[in-house]
């Protein structure tokens, strides 16, 4: 087991809370050790993680939530797919929201996979000749990580390599082919950025013109990041991977088809750091969700949707609407079957659950804790909408708890007994240790149990 090691995983359908998380684990760790290595293996600009600091809040797309702590050197890993003008942009907006240079040391492994326009444009044409990804965010995502399958991926180390121009030449001319292909024009195509404004994706030469610009800003940041992970993994600094999406977005184990297209699993590390790091190796892997209810942001539907007033008081109380998007996330009821299989197919040894501060004493807590199928027979979670379509959740309430009471609170004294209760049931289903809780989205708003 590695000493001073933490993964954290999204333990539901993304949107968990990780990125607080992450940034108090790291604030607390560096207050120790001085030096911490924080370490991304997932995901894109899909991702939008909220730290919020002195009321200021930051939006994190693919740079880890370590950012804003100095002594934390930050890697983005080869299990990403980045998109250079977004990436070029959260760091302005870091600097700009922080008002000082990004506070960590920031490293992007040279294997990471690049996702850029064209992706995005073919990804958003694909939508008009199949269904499977409606729900997906428009970064281009999918096709990135299909460029590796289909052994054509264009990585970091190409742009930043002298035969850059001819590798993304031959990038384009491919997806104009593809996008010709469904009957569209690539230069003429429509596609968002980071702050979800839409531009063209211009002819070849502006294509090219765009990242001849932003390949000279981010050379600087661009490493074999191998021996690097190597090093730090055989040293004594502490090292968090911190993951992006949840389970339940998973490709395999996920509610497919509305899934994303990369490991936000603990398994996920092994692959982005070429094989250094075995999960086994890891000592608190931690899975975290939301504790009184689960959000969704997409097409997928799961069995315990919350139809009531008290899904629209938890959206505008929690601020529930994507980081990246902006789309309102669908609200839902806790759901063990599902929670149950993720723990399963993942195996965590901790629990982190947020958002302890949205209860409300007039509404029990609601947990779904078995599906039955239309003939009333118990099934369980499977990987597939079309199954989940078919089945009813049974429901067990819990004593509420005024969440109003709780904020802020960093410490167990300063929680009611129903908490306590409630935290150990959810620990005592899913096999867990409980190890953090949060309170409120300031940094220092969490209780840390022991472990
Ligand atoms: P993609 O990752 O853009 O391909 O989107 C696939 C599915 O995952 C869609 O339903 C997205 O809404 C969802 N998704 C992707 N990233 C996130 C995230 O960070 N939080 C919540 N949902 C996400």
């Amino acid at each position: 087991m590695r000493k001073n090691s933490f993964a954290i995983q999204g333990g539901s359908f993304g949107d968990e809370g990780k990125g607080k998380v992450v940034d108090e684990l790291c604030s607390r760790l560096v207050e120790k050790h001085k030096k911490i290595l924080v370490y991304r293996w997932n995901g894109g600009a899909n991702a939008g993680h909220t730290v919020v600091l002195n009321g200021k809040k930051t939006v994190l797309h693919h740079i880890p939530s370590g950012a804003l702590i100095k002594g934390a050197m930050c890697i983005l890993g080869k299990g990403m797919v980045l998109h250079p003008g977004d990436l070029i942009k959260e760091i302005i907006e870091i600097k700009k929201t922080r008002k000082s240079k990004v506070p960590a040391k920031l490293v992007i492994d040279e294997m990471s996979v690049l996702t850029l326009d064209t992706h995005r444009a073919f990804e958003a044409v694909l939508k008009d000749w199949a269904e499977g990804g409606s729900g997906s965010t428009g970064r281009g995502i999918a096709p990135a990580y299909s460029d590796v399958i289909l052994r054509h991926p264009v990585r970091m180390r190409d742009l930043v390599g002298k035969t850059w121009k001819k590798k993304l030449s031959k990038h384009y001319d491919l997806y104009r082919a593809l996008v010709e292909g469904l009957g569209e024009k690539i230069s003429a195509k429509q596609v968002p950025n980071l702050k979800n404004q839409f531009s063209k994706v211009g002819s070849k030469n502006a294509f090219l013109q765009k990242l001849e610009n932003q390949r000279k800003l981010l050379k600087k940041y661009v490493v074999d990041a191998n021996m690097l992970v190597r090093a730090f993994w055989n040293s004594k600094v502490p090292f968090v991977f911190e993951g992006a999406q949840g389970v339940g977005l998973d490709p395999r184990w996920g509610v497919y088809p509305d899934v994303t297209s990369s490991d936000p699993t603990f398994s996920g590390i092994a692959h982005s750091t070429e094989g250094v790091v075995h999960p086994d190796e890891i000592e608190v892997k931690a899975s975290v969700f939301k504790a009184t209810y689960m959000s969704s942001v997409g097409k997928r539907k799961l069995p315990t949707k919350m139809n009531t007033k008290l899904a629209n008081k938890i959206r505008k109380d929690a601020n529930e609407y994507g980081a990246t998007t902006g789309r309102p996330r669908d609200i839902y009821y806790v759901d063990l079957p599902a929670l149950k299989f993720f723990s399963k197919v993942t195996k965590p040894t901790h629990l982190v659950l947020t958002h302890l501060d949205i209860s409300y004493e007039d509404y029990p807590v609601k947990v779904c804790t078995n599906y039955i199928d239309l003939k009333g027979k118990k099934v369980f979670y499977r990987p597939d909408q079309e199954f989940l379509n078919k089945t009813k959740p049974k429901y067990k309430e819990f004593k509420p708890w005024d969440g109003k009471l709780i904020r802020g609170v960093n410490n167990t004294s300063g929680l009611p007994k129903q908490v306590k209760t409630y935290v150990d049931l959810l620990a005592k289903t899913l096999e867990l240790k409980p190890w953090k809780l949060t309170t409120g989205p300031e940094r220092n708003a969490v209780v840390t149990l022991n472990f």
